[in-house]
């Protein structure tokens, strides 16, 4: 559930109008709705609250999305992060999410990402390859510090989402092959530094079957207890994140956090083991719309389009992944159409929706993609030197604008004249 909904004819977030915040930051930008965000963590870590030994962590996927105001409302909850840079890393820190409540993974950490871990203190770091092990050995020789790992493991199960957000295959990139995890633990235990304390595996984003995740952690089960038999300290399984949103009212939806906790409850039940979780998406992904407005609609020779003034740039799901965002009205229409909407990017990936049944809107009139609080402006680019947007978030009857408009003058200030031209 969100907060964005049709009051006195014009969809607001929360308590806020968002016509007024269109009026008052221009268009397009991104709305996030605070009360969305904290009901969606609350409601993830009631369902998982007391699995394992009683003490999960849930470390907020900071790439779903990255702002630091919507850091520090999870934060505010006892949020933890799962961070995957050290640019993210910086942000889970700046946010107030205390180091040892944030988890580091990645398959390509560098020695100063891994440095900066270290300093940092945070609670462990997800390694996901053998030469990993070895860099991450040497950079806490380097600084004497014991070090918490977790091996992050392929699980080689079938994530069953999108080809190009599935990481649990065989043939991912993702994690140390799992027959290989006992060999990956004897290599660790050679560095002094590091302490192989767990076992992690993240399969893929946007699931909506669980049987996959299922044979995941029953194998990060298996493997920790042979690891323990092995003779290593294992404390924690991370479970990653995953699960899906609903982006379609027109198909069934993905499973609740309460049916994702009780498949772990059954899995895990009488683990010793604390459990880590990942979850980027649901909880913000319902909690962000991106407003736009209708620059003109056109007559193409079979097709009609309505052009807005967002575009790939600041929303690059449906041009990536073929991915569905509602379209709608902030002032609902009641007429409808078969409409192609696109933005002004001059290539024809920049679409966002083709041959859809939308209202049926014109030049000037303001809209919304909806479902865009995950991994739209974290992955928005300034391509054809357009703007990177605003972003906004609600509460209650207040806002605040918590990421500026960068304006095309910021961006040509980065350029350089070469001394030869
Ligand atoms: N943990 C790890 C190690 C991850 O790589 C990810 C996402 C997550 C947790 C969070 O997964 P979530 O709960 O959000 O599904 N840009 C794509 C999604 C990429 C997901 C990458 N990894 C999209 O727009 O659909």
């Amino acid at each position: 559930m969100d907060h964005f909904e049709i009051r006195d004819g014009v969809m607001h977030a929360e308590d806020v109008s968002l016509a007024d915040l269109a009026a008052k930051v221009g268009t397009p930008f991104y709305c996030y709705s605070a009360a969305t965000i904290e009901r969606h963590y609350r409601v993830f870590a009631a369902a998982v609250a007391g699995l394992g030994n009683g003490d999960p962590l849930v470390a907020f996927a900071v790439k779903a999305n990255p702002n630091l105001s919507v850091l520090a409302t999870l934060a505010r909850l006892g949020a933890g992060a799962d961070v995957v840079s050290g640019g993210e890393l910086a942000r889970a820190l700046a946010a107030g999410v205390p180091a040892d409540r944030i988890v580091f993974s990645g398959v390509g950490k560098q020695n100063h990402e891994l440095a900066a871990g270290i300093e940092a203190g945070i609670l462990q770091f997800n390694v996901e390859s053998e030469a990993e092990i070895l860099m991450l050995g040497a950079v806490a020789e380097h600084y004497q510090r014991a070090v918490d790992i977790s091996i992050r493991i392929n699980p080689a199960v079938d994530p069953k989402t999108h080809g190009k957000i599935s990481t649990g295959g065989a043939d991912a990139k993702f994690g140390i092959p799992w027959d290989r995890v006992p060999a990956a633990f004897a290599l660790a235990a050679t560095q002094e530094w590091l302490r192989p304390v767990g076992l992690a595996a993240h399969i893929g984003s946007q699931l909506f079957d669980l049987g996959p995740v299922e044979d995941t952690i029953r194998r990060l089960g298996d493997l920790a207890r042979a690891m323990t038999e092995a003779g290593h300290s294992i404390k924690r399984i991370d479970c990653g994140g995953g699960l899906g949103v609903p982006y379609r009212a027109d198909q069934p939806p993905p499973p609740s956090p309460a049916d994702y906790a009780a498949m772990v409850a059954r899995v895990t039940a009488g683990w010793p083991w604390r459990l880590v979780f990942e979850p980027g998406r649901m909880i913000v992904g319902n909690a962000g719309v991106l407003v736009s407005s209708v620059i003109l609609t056109k007559e193409g020779a079979r097709r009609h389009f309505i052009v807005v003034d967002a575009a790939m740039n600041d929303l690059l799901r449906p041009s990536l992944y073929n991915a569905w965002h509602e379209f709608r009205a902030l002032s609902p229409r009641q007429a409808r159409r078969i409409a192609t909407i696109v933005g002004p990017i001059c290539e024809t990936g920049d679409t966002f929706a083709e041959d859809r049944d939308v209202e049926d809107v014109a030049a000037g009139d303001l809209v919304a993609f909806m479902t865009a609080g995950a991994y739209g402006a974290t992955m928005a680019s300034t391509y054809n030197s357009r703007a990177l947007v605003p972003e906004v978030m609600v509460k209650g009857a207040e806002w605040a604008i918590v990421s500026q408009r960068n304006q095309p003058a910021a961006m040509l200030a980065l350029d350089a004249r070469a001394p030869w031209l």
